[in-house]
């Protein structure tokens, strides 16, 4: 409900907020490459969302719909002829591609959104910074990785940073904006804009690990399954816990499943690696039993609860 209350008010003021960003290519066609695509065309941009394999295009654009109808419905109640408009304008301005070369031509802003691998990554941005124009922003999505390592490959390093979205995108109503070392000032004010533009409200970090969120969260995540293995409290009663002693949406066990719990150890994992004297970052057997188990929460049917296949 709060959530939607930002959506809403940037929605009916979106003609005041302008952006220099008119052509935005987002590469990745998962649960946060949708999402961005679905408010950057939400706000009037047009979208190139990018995906190498076409199933995933063709599903993501069936969630984009479905997402677009539940803003539609709470923003136009009173008017579902203008709902249905929306939802039809703002679909019309996503385009999709398999190909991220030439879905890089006319891009303002690249919004890289794929697998949390720096190799491939570092394959990816290589190829862009070849084909697109010398103007274009290039910006990555990663939850944990440095924003200077993946920029490390590319030339324009003064046009490289990081915006961080929040699952489920169309309803967070955060964007971390990273500046790298070398960001420039001007890719930087870009980048706040731009944000703005789409609707969110906008935060400055550094290229810190996990920026400010994750860098919060994970570790919070973490110290809750601790608790539950060493079988101090129930995953249920941590869960209300959070909920209702400090009023969180969700419990950290819940939130743990929602983000996924591959994605939870990925992140505690690459951490630990690159700082082993930090205990919150150690690895947590309950947990990579879980994804041994293909157990990775909401996403497949079962972490550490059950969910009905949707
Ligand atoms: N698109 C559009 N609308 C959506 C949506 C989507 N993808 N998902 C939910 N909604 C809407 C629903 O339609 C509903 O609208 P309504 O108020 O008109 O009915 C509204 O959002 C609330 O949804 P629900 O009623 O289904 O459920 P809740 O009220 O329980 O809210 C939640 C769900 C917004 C996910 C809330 O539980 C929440 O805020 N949880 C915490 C999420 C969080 O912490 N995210 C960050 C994770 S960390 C991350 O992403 C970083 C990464 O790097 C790991």
């Amino acid at each position: 409900m709060i959530q939607f209350g930002i959506i809403v008010r940037n929605l009916s003021s979106s003609s005041a907020l302008q952006s220099a960003i008119k052509n935005v290519t987002i590469i990745g066609g998962g649960l946060m490459g949708s999402g961005i695509a679905q408010v950057t065309a939400q706000a009037g941009q047009n979208v190139t969302l990018v995906d190498v394999n076409a199933d995933v295009l063709s599903k993501s654009q069936k969630s984009i719909n479905i997402n677009l109808g539940k803003v539609a419905k709470k923003v136009f109640k009173e008017n579902p002829q203008e709902a249905e408009k929306f939802v039809t304008e703002s679909l019309a301005r996503i385009k999709t591609s398999t190909d991220p070369v030439s879905a890089v031509q006319t891009a303002d802003l690249v919004v890289e959104a794929i697998v949390e691998n720096i190799d491939v990554k570092h394959q990816l941005f290589q190829k862009l910074d070849s084909a697109a124009p010398s103007h274009t922003i290039f910006a990555s999505n990663t939850s944990s990785l440095s924003i200077n390592e993946i920029a490390s490959i590319v030339k324009r390093k003064d046009k490289f940073g990081g915006l961080h979205f929040f699952n489920p995108v169309p309803v967070m109503r955060l964007l971390e904006v990273v500046r790298g070392a070398e960001t420039s000032e001007a890719t930087y004010k870009t980048m706040m804009e731009w944000g703005k533009s789409i609707g969110k409200t906008c935060i400055t970090c550094k290229d810190t690990p996990g920026f400010v969120v994750n860098r919060l969260l994970v570790p919070y995540m973490a110290e809750a399954l601790r608790l539950l293995e060493r079988g101090d409290a129930s995953a249920r009663d941590i869960d209300i816990a959070m909920k209702l002693g400090a009023g969180y949406p969700m419990g950290p066990i819940e939130l743990a499943d929602y983000v996924g719990l591959d994605t939870t150890k990925f992140i505690l994992d690459g951490w630990h690696k690159k700082y082993p004297e930090q205990p919150l970052f150690n690895p947590i057997p309950i947990l990579d039993k879980h994804v041994a188990e293909g157990k990775l929460g909401l996403k497949t049917g079962e972490g550490f609860y059950k969910y009905e296949k949707k």
